[in-house]
Order: structure tokens, then sequence, then C-alpha cells
């Protein structure tokens, strides 16, 4: 890999004291930054083999998608406008009952590449088959979390989760640590508290967090309430789960007592505003969890429910959709979702020692978004333009664990014409139709 310098860019570090360089530069040995910092600060000795010229460009850590199911880009735009439970029932486990392993591996590929060409470096995924989604995050460059999910209701629930403790034994740390796996018990309405007591007892066991479904809709909650007399976070708690590190994605819809077990358990939460909006969830109380002191990261959810996977989009809804709710513009400045977006997600990941911010010793995982275009002029603030103004498309280049990924907006890690090809082949197979309708 060698040695990289990026000089000339404008500098967002994301750093504890959120130092921004207008110019700076950033110098990688290897996988790691070793340093950051204005016009001329690089070490004397440092010789890089590989020089970026980033005039006109903003650097920043890479995005990280705190939630989503890879490959489920097959089944983009192929059921829209349902409520969840008849999208899910008539539509999406239908055709998932039809995917084969590979299948996992092209949908995931996909999902990479779309992520690497909107700035998203890091992702958290839970699915399954995810041996073939190991395969395609190892090939795309990127870098993931991965969980098999884990249904406790459905017959194999038991070897499910011998399938989920397999992979993180086979893949927890691969890839010179661009892998690393959660387990991945589906939501407190499809996995029964002695279920998650043994998931529990296993992530304690192998050193690994939980990536969970918590608190999506009114109706998870009025069902959980139904079933054991209290909320599903609270359910959660009973079950001891918060006793390792847990992800919950959703989070919609929680009583103040809720909040306060979420902020004192540590939990992490995955706010995914465009799939709550597209399926009608509702809008999750992201600032009040902030100002408890939680967790909030950002995910995109599956392409079925989004249906992209672009965080400048999800960044820019999280802070629309909050203010809106609140009747307060202030809510959620545009810092605050950028953190959103890189060190919490950092934190969710269990990675925030790691990635999430530009300082030295932790992982090369950086973007470049070129600002000198029309809908990024002037340049009054960078971090408003990032949340407010820019779009995915707008990412140059890509650098994950010192690797450039993408460079000029041309993927080096896939051959995009042969994974299209693959895609449109299987898509067809899975819902039994060809293209467009
Ligand atoms: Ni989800």
């Amino acid at each position: 890999m060698g040695n990289l310098l990026v000089r000339g860019a404008t500098v967002l570090t994301m750093d504890p004291r959120g130092t921004i360089y207008d110019p700076g530069e950033v110098a990688v040995r290897g996988d790691a930054i070793i340093h950051v910092g204005p016009p001329g600060s690089v070490p004397e000795d440092f010789r890089a083999d590989r020089v970026i010229e980033g005039r006109g460009l903003v650097l920043l850590p890479g995005l990280v998608n705190a939630h989503t199911h890879a490959a489920m880009t097959l089944f983009r735009g192929y059921a829209d406008d349902l409520p969840l439970m008849e999208w899910l029932q008539t539509r999406i486990w239908p055709v998932e009952a039809r995917l084969e392993p590979e299948d996992v591996y092209w949908g995931t590929l996909l999902a990479c590449v779309e992520m690497i060409r909107s700035g998203t470096t890091a992702f958290a995924d839970m699915y399954f088959h995810m041996e073939e989604a190991a395969r395609a995050v190892l090939d795309a460059g990127i870098r993931a979390s991965l969980s098999r999910g884990l249904i406790g209701v459905a017959p194999g629930a038991d070897r499910a989760l011998e399938d989920g403790v397999a992979l993180v034994r086979e893949f927890h740390g691969a890839g010179e640590g661009r892998l690393t796996c959660m387990l991945g018990p589906h939501a407190p309405y499809t996995c029964p508290p002695d279920y998650l007591e043994r998931v529990r007892d296993q992530a304690a066991r192998l050193g690994v967090g939980v990536h969970i479904h918590l608190s999506e809709t009114e109706g998870e909650v009025a069902d959980i309430r139904a079933r054991y007399g209290c909320s599903p976070v609270r359910l959660m708690e009973r079950t001891g789960l918060f006793r390792v590190p847990v992800l919950a994605a959703h989070c919609v819809h929680l009583d103040d007592d809720d909040v306060a077990l979420l902020a004192a358990r540590g939990v992490s939460v995955a706010h995914n505003p465009e799939s709550n909006m597209k399926l009608a969830s509702g809008v999750a109380p992201v600032a009040r969890l902030l100002d408890a002191g939680v967790n909030v990261a950002l995910g995109t959810d599956g392409a079925a429910s989004n249906n992209n996977l672009d965080l400048f989009e999800e960044m820019r809804a999280a802070a629309l959709v909050q203010k809106v709710a609140r009747r307060d513009p202030t809510v959620l400045p545009a810092h605050r979702v950028l953190e959103m977006a890189t060190i919490n997600g950092a934190r969710a990941l269990g990675l925030a020692d790691r990635i999430g911010s530009l300082e030295p010793g932790k992982k090369a995982d950086f973007i470049l978004v070129d600002t000198a275009q029309a809908h990024l002029t002037p340049r009054h603030s960078v971090p408003a333009h990032l949340v407010y103004a820019a779009r995915g498309p707008d990412v140059v280049t890509v650098v994950v664990g010192g690797r450039i990924v993408m460079e000029n907006r041309a993927v080096l890690t896939v051959d995009e014409e042969r994974l299209f090809a693959e895609i449109a082949e299987r898509a067809e197979r899975l819902t039994g139709k060809g293209g467009a309708t």
C-alpha cells in the first residue's frame, strides 16, 4: 500500500475538538493515518509514494452506515407503498425464500459499490448467507460489521444461532480487521426472551456486540406490551441483553423510561429516517436521545425500504424531519448530523478507536468531496454544505484502510459492467419478471 499524502484539501477531522484545516494535509503509512495538520506540517522523514492533490475538495472521514441489509439491493423498487407487515409478508419474505447464497454475494457487492460511490466506507449489515456477504465486502475493499439475522420463532432458530456464531468465529477480524461481526437477533417480536438470553450468552462468550431492530413501529410496542406487560426496550433490559454492547436499529417509539435505559446501558441507536418515513413508522426522538447522552448513528436500512444507500440523503433527512417534528429549526445542527454519520457510527460498530475521525493512529478511511460545483458554491459553511446541499455522487475519491477503492469516480475494486449484468439476471429470476414494469 505504501505511503499516501493528500494535500490542499479542506480537512474536516471530526476529532473531539472539531478541528478543520483549510487547507490541510493527511499522511498515511500502510493502512493508518500518521499525521493530520496544516500545509507543510508533515514529518520531514515522510516520503509519499502517492500524492493526491486535493484543491477544491473536502476531505472527511468515510461515512458509516449503521444499519442496513445490503443484499436487499436485489429488491430495490420491487415492492413499494405498502404497510410494513403486508410488505414483508406478501412481497419481501416470499422472494427472500428464493435467495441462493450467491445472490447474497452479488446483492451485497452492489450495495458496496453504491456505498463507495456515495462516500460510505463502513456499514453494519444484518442478513443471511453472510459468508457470501463477507466475500463481497472483502472483494469490494470496504469495511463492515456483519451479523446473521436470527428469527427465534422460525423453524431452524437453533441452527441459525449456530450459523451466527460460526460467522463470528470465521470472520471477526478478517481482511486485516476490515471485517468484524455481531450477533443479529432480528427483533423482540421475532425472538422470544429465552432465545435472546442465549444470544446474549453467546455474544458475551465471543466478545462481540448484538445488532437488533427495536421499537420500530407502534404495532410492535403494543404487541410486546400485550405479551410481556412492558415496552420492548424494558423487555431487553429484563432479558439482560444490554449487558453486552447493543446496536439497536430504529427506536422510533420510546417513553421516558426507555430513553433513560438506553442512555444508562450505553446502547447505540441507528436512526433510519428515510425508511421510517417510507414505511410510515414515525419519527424517532433523536434530539431527545442525544440530549440524554445516547449515541445515535445513522443508517439507511435496506434498499427495499429507502430506496438507496446514500448517507448524504440520510443526513439531510435526519436534520429536516427532526426540525419539523419539533417545530424547532435549531435542533440537529449540521455538525451534530455529521457526527452521527461518522464518529457516532464508528462507536455503534464498536470501532471508535479505529475509524470515525481523522487522527494519527486511526485507520485511513476517508473520502474526498468535490465542492467546485454549482450547488456547493459559494462555500460559506462546509458542514452545512455536506448536510444540506451535497449528494452522494459529489464524492470523487474514497480510501479505506489506506487503499484507494475509488479514484476520480472510478471504482477500482469491482467490475461494474459484470456486476450490473449479474444483478439484472438474478433479480429477474428471484421476482419472476423482467426489468421495469
Ligand atoms: Ni432493518
